[in-house]
């Protein structure tokens, strides 16, 4: 999909809004961040103001490119050299040993950073312009990404009434789920989150086994159990059983993500969006998926479980986290 052309205006913008200590809203091939300073503790209190993010979670320091490694890590091992070679700019973001002077509100207080270099070409002229931004995703802590910029005035919206400077509008966000998070600070590679550039792709380049994070691994909220969660119950089915389970709810209306094939009409089923067969595509319409169940005024969003498979691991992910705590 074509990005957007590049509103230099509006970058201009952002640059000075950033250099102010402001926010700003930026596209990213995953999803909008919202960036500022990374050198600035100011507009890193901001962002996390501005999300309500709880202070001891950290936040990846996005860069223009690999020569920034040494402004903010030390002991880069080869292996990060290999994967940025391989996968940047792009959605993948490395966690590395911290360089001492790098602030404890980037950080979350840990000994590590997570950089990530994106490829969208207006986080690329931004970048380029500016330096270093930390940007989180830019929603609200807990809630969907946005992957619209129409998502992030719905959701932050831009000052004087909401909390953003300057909202670049890029266009829909290509990849639509967060970058993949590797662990690379520790004795092996760890993957803390799974995202577009998939488990397989990073053992191709690496040559080893690429383990999945357990409890020793940094904290990141990716991993809280329940995120990423719209606010009506969400509740993963079997493909096979959608429509015993729709006629099973009753009276409770619902709203559903299923294959053409699992959904029949039904008098309590309000919507049937159609999952997509391809997992690439189905990522990049998960969030707004996510968004338009969550309004259609049903009671209960019921998804069909994706296919197993690696290629669908982090969908998979995506769609466990929205249903955890969901009663069933
Ligand atoms: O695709 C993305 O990564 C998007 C776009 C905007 O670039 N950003 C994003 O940021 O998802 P955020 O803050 O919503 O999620 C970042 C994740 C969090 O789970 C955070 O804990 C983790 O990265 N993280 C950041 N630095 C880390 C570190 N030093 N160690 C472990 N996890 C880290
Ligand atoms: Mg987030």
């Amino acid at each position: 999909m074509q990005a957007r052309p590049i509103d230099e205006d509006a970058i201009q913008r952002a640059v000075e809004a950033l250099r102010r200590g402001g926010l700003v809203a930026m596209p990213t091939e995953t999803v909008y961040g919202l960036a500022a300073d990374a050198r600035s503790d100011a507009a890193v209190r901001a962002v996390f103001a501005a999300k309500g993010r709880p202070p001891d979670h950290p936040v990846i320091v996005h860069v223009p490119g690999v020569e920034a490694f040494v402004d903010w890590a030390v002991d880069v091992p080869p292996s990060a050299q290999a994967l940025a070679a391989a996968f940047w700019p792009g959605p993948l973001t490395l966690v590395l040993k911290r360089r001492p002077e790098v602030s404890n509100l980037v950080t979350g207080g840990q000994d590590t950073v997570g950089l990530r270099c994106p490829a969208h070409p207006w986080a690329r002229a931004l970048l380029q312009r500016f330096g270093a931004v930390v940007a989180p995703s830019a929603n609200r802590f807990g809630r969907i990404s946005p992957t619209t910029a129409q998502h992030v005035m719905d959701d932050l919206g831009q000052k004087p009434a909401g909390a953003v400077d300057v909202v670049l509008d890029g266009g829909p966000c290509p990849v639509g789920i967060e970058s993949t998070i590797l662990d690379l600070s520790g004795p092996s590679p760890r993957l803390l989150r799974p995202g577009a550039v998939s488990r397989e792709q990073i053992e191709a380049v690496l040559g080893v086994h690429v383990a999945a994070a357990d409890a020793a691994s940094p904290r990141a909220p990716g991993r809280l159990e329940k995120h990423y969660a719209p606010r009506t119950p969400l509740e993963l089915v079997p493909a096979g059983e959608l429509a015993a389970r729709v006629s099973a709810l009753q009276s409770t209306p619902v709203a559903v993500l299923a294959p053409a094939w699992a959904a029949r009409s039904a008098p309590n089923l309000r919507l049937h969006l159609i999952a997509p067969e391809d997992p690439a595509e189905y990522a990049r319409v998960l969030y707004q998926h996510l968004r338009r169940l969550d309004a259609s005024g049903a009671q209960r969003l019921l998804v069909a479980a994706p296919p197993t498979g690696p290629e669908w691991e982090a969908v998979a992910d995506r769609l466990q986290r929205a249903s955890a705590g969901s009663a069933a």
